[in-house]
């Protein structure tokens, strides 16, 4: 009696584990459906698939081109998002209803088909929309509180506002300091010339007056002057014959007023987005007018306001016509000299702004360095080559372990005549 009880027992928490059991690879089943993932794998691959393409229009909390993304699985059906961004226009064009809306909303701006991502690519990407980024979000949503902090917390040093206006206060200072001075002589001398406890001598120290006139016109005086003047003059002439043919600063109008500051800093567009040879040939390349017109279809006016600007009409003219436009040449080589951006950028891992400054933060494009001889030979006397990952060093490391320098461009021959002169 007491065995079958028990046994009873066992069977049925026999049971209820069996039911656990099928509940489990129920969940199982569930979890299986094509969910997006949340592993840092998976979002940090999609981050850099978006960086790569969707980065140019949008952002994950804030509208841009297209719109915020984040939320999009929970606004939309994930299918419908996938196909979405493999070809929006096929879903518009199939009449879907969500799409027709959100394309007319954004003023029919296309969004570019993506179809070379593959699925893996697509939930990695959603994965990065869904759950990337949280920290960047939240710095944005804090940012007003911050601003002022960061600022000098980020660059380390004084930021130069803050110098401009320190020493403003000292001058100012400075200047409070000489008159209080000059106050106090003056009552000083008022009080002792009306005590009557000085002889004549004292009166005539304390009421003289300094001789300015004689001494701008002593010998000593005429010399020093003479003398820094004439040093400046030097100075300028010498530092003016070296930059014969030096177009450092040089910033000459272009024909349309097109601002790096506005899509390269304000809007974050990529570098390469136009300038498309930079990875991969000698020249970056201008775009051309066709790649303005990606965007510039529709957007017509800063701040969305009626009609066209007559700057965005001059591209409109340049396409209409077929005529490119005539963008003013800033950074110029002499022919004798070879310059490679793809070497520079693609192999070395340069930065643009190693070379060519904040250009991010330029209105109007200047050249920011010599662009001279001793410019490319003094880098690669000091530039240490990034040789990880490339093949191609593996054996001159190697080679180069011996000594105890770090392989530098000029030991690869980054001296030599032939590699920059024809
Ligand atoms: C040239 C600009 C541009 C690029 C690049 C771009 N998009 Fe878009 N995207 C848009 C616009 C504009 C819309 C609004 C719908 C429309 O006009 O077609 C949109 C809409 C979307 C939507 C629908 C959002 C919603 O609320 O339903 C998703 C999802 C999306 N984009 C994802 C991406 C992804 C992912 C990438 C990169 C692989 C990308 N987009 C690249 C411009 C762009
Ligand atoms: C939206 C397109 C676009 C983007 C993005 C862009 N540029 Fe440009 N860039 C141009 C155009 C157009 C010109 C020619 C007009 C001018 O000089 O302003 C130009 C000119 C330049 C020049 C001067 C070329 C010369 O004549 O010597 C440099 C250097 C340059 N860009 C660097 C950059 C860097 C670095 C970035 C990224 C931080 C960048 N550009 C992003 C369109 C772009
Ligand atoms: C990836 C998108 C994109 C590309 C490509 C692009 N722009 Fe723009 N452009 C913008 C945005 C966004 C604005 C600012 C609109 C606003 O603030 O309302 C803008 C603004 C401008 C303005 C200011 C318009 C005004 O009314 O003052 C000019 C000029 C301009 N762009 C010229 C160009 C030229 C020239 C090119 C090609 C070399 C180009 N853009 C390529 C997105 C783009
Ligand atoms: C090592 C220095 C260096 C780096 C890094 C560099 N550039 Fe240049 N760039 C130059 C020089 C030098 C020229 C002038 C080339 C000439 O006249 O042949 C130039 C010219 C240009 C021009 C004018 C068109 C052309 O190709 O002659 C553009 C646009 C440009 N650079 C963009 C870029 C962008 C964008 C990057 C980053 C992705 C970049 N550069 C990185 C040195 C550099
Ligand atoms: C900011 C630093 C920097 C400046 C400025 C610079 N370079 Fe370079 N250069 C490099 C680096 C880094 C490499 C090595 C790239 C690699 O790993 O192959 C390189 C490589 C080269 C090479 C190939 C050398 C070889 O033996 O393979 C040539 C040619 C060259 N640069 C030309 C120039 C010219 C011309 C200029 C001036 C107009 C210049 N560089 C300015 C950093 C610079
Ligand atoms: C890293 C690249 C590089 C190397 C290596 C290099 N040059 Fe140059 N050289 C240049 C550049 C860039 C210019 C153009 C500078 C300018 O316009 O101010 C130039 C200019 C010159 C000029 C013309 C000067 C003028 O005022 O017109 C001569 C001559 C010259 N180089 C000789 C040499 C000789 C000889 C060697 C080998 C010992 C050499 N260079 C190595 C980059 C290089």
């Amino acid at each position: 009696m007491s065995i079958k009880r028990s046994l009873k027992g066992v069977s049925i928490r026999l049971h209820h584990l069996l039911v656990l059991f099928f509940l489990f690879l129920g969940a199982q089943g569930f979890a299986a459906d094509p969910e997006v993932p949340d592993s840092e794998d998976a979002i940090s691959a999609g981050e850099s698939i978006f960086n790569a393409n969707c980065k140019t229009c949008h952002r994950l909390d804030q509208k841009l081109i297209g719109p915020a993304l984040r939320g999009v699985t929970d606004r939309r059906e994930l299918d419908w998002a996938k196909k979405f961004i493999l070809n929006s226009q096929a879903v518009i064009q199939s009449g879907d209803a969500t799409a027709v809306a959100l394309f007319k909303e954004y003023n029919n701006t296309v969004m570019p088909a993506m179809d070379f991502l593959s699925d893996g690519d697509l939930m990695n990407l959603l994965a990065y929309i869904e759950y990337g980024g949280q920290a960047e979000a939240e710095a944005a949503a804090a940012e007003g509180g911050a601003a002022a902090g960061e600022s000098g917390g980020s660059g380390g040093g004084i930021p130069s506002e803050y110098l401009t206006i320190i020493l403003v206060v000292l001058v100012v200072v400075l200047i409070l300091v000489l008159v209080v001075l000059g106050l106090i002589v003056s009552v000083l001398t008022k009080y002792m010339n009306n005590s009557d406890k000085l002889d004549a001598e004292d009166k005539e120290f304390i009421n003289q007056k300094t001789d300015y006139l004689g001494i701008l016109k002593s010998d000593g005086f005429i010399l020093i002057v003479t003398t820094i003047v004439l040093a400046f003059v030097v100075k300028t002439a010498i530092d003016g014959l070296y930059t014969v043919g030096i177009q450092q600063g040089y910033a000459p109008a272009q024909p349309i007023a097109y601002s790096h500051e506005l899509h390269a800093g304000e809007y974050e567009i990529q570098c390469q987005y136009c300038h498309t040879g930079v990875e991969i040939g000698k020249s970056a390349n201008i775009p051309s007018a066709n790649i303005c017109m990606n965007c510039h279809m529709h957007i017509q006016n800063v701040g969305g306001k009626e009609g066209i600007s007559p700057e965005i009409a001059k591209i409109y003219d340049a396409v209409d016509n077929n005529q490119p436009i005539e963008w003013v040449r800033v950074h110029n080589l002499p022919d004798l000299a070879y310059f490679n951006h793809s070497q520079h950028v693609a192999v070395g891992g340069v930065e643009c702004q190693t070379c060519h400054g904040p250009i991010e933060e330029m209105e109007v494009v200047y050249q920011h360095s010599a662009l001279t001889m001793g410019w490319c030979i003094d880098c690669h006397r000091n530039t240490e080559i990034t040789t990880q990952g490339n093949e191609y060093y593996d054996k001159l490391v190697q080679l180069h372990s011996e000594s105890k320098d770090a392989l530098k461009v000029k030991d690869i021959g980054g001296l030599e005549c032939a590699k920059c002169h024809y």
